[in-house]
């Protein structure tokens, strides 16, 4: 039977116990701390490394088509604003704004010639420029970190009344980042200056879309890309 002095000294050596491996489980804990912050700060650090290599290929692209201009990087900044107006979840944004960062990176097959020709096009170049969105597609589901914006690239063409391309998708078949992107990509190029045709006044713009809504476009989308166009100073930051 155990004396009381021998109690004393059984507790004393639980509670000696107890106290270090407390100490080792908050020296573990200390540690694991420190390796979650490092992880974060190398995922933050990998997250600019692509964005970066996203960004060099788009002006690569751009580069080709000198009337495009920022063209990509417009899309990109249009197409967040209709997605934020959407309320889309947070990772849907940013997937959404890679994917119209890049929406022409299949150009960088397509010859300049045809992509500087200020004339019509013959079929056989349209067949061509068909091709950029499976190039694209190609291109971004081969790279680990973006490979969930392929879709988006791949129908970046179709048309809401589905007589776009490459699938000729309708309505919601085409993934709504798609969608966004064809209306901020419509825009951008109505209001840029082309080798074919002046830009058009942003009110003129905005009935274009209006009257393609439903036809070409989603009109829930052309409708919140109205709404934002015409609120003053939201398109301050647009470059
Ligand atoms: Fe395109």
């Amino acid at each position: 039977m155990l004396n009381v002095f021998s109690l004393s000294v059984l507790s004393a050596s639980l509670i000696a116990i107890l106290a270090i491996l407390t100490f080792i489980f908050l020296f573990k804990l200390r540690d694991l701390n420190e390796s979650i912050k490092q992880n974060q700060g190398l995922k933050k650090n990998l997250d600019i490394f692509n964005f970066d290599i996203i960004q060099t290929l788009t002006k690569i692209i751009d580069a080709k088509d000198p009337y495009t201009g920022n063209h990509s990087v417009r899309v990109r900044q249009y197409s967040k604003l209709i997605a934020e107006k959407l309320k889309l979840p947070v990772v849907e944004i940013k997937k959404i704004e890679y994917a119209a960062l890049m929406h022409d990176i299949g150009k960088i097959a397509v010859s300049e010639t045809i992509l500087r020709k200020d004339c019509d096009l013959s079929d056989e170049e349209m067949e061509i420029i068909k091709m950029h969105p499976i190039i694209g597609y190609n291109i971004a589901v081969s790279m680990t970190f973006f490979s969930d914006t392929a879709p988006l690239i791949l129908y970046h063409h179709e048309r809401y009344d589905g007589n776009g391309y490459p699938e000729k998708l309708s309505k919601n078949q085409i993934p709504i980042g798609a969608r966004i992107i064809c209306v901020a990509d419509a825009y951008d190029a109505m209001v840029s200056d082309r080798p074919y045709r002046k830009s058009l006044p942003k009110e003129n713009a905005i009935l274009q879309l209006q009257k393609e809504s439903g036809i070409q476009f989603d009109p829930i989308i052309v409708q919140a890309f109205a709404e934002i166009l015409r609120l003053p100073n939201t398109l301050k930051d647009v470059s």
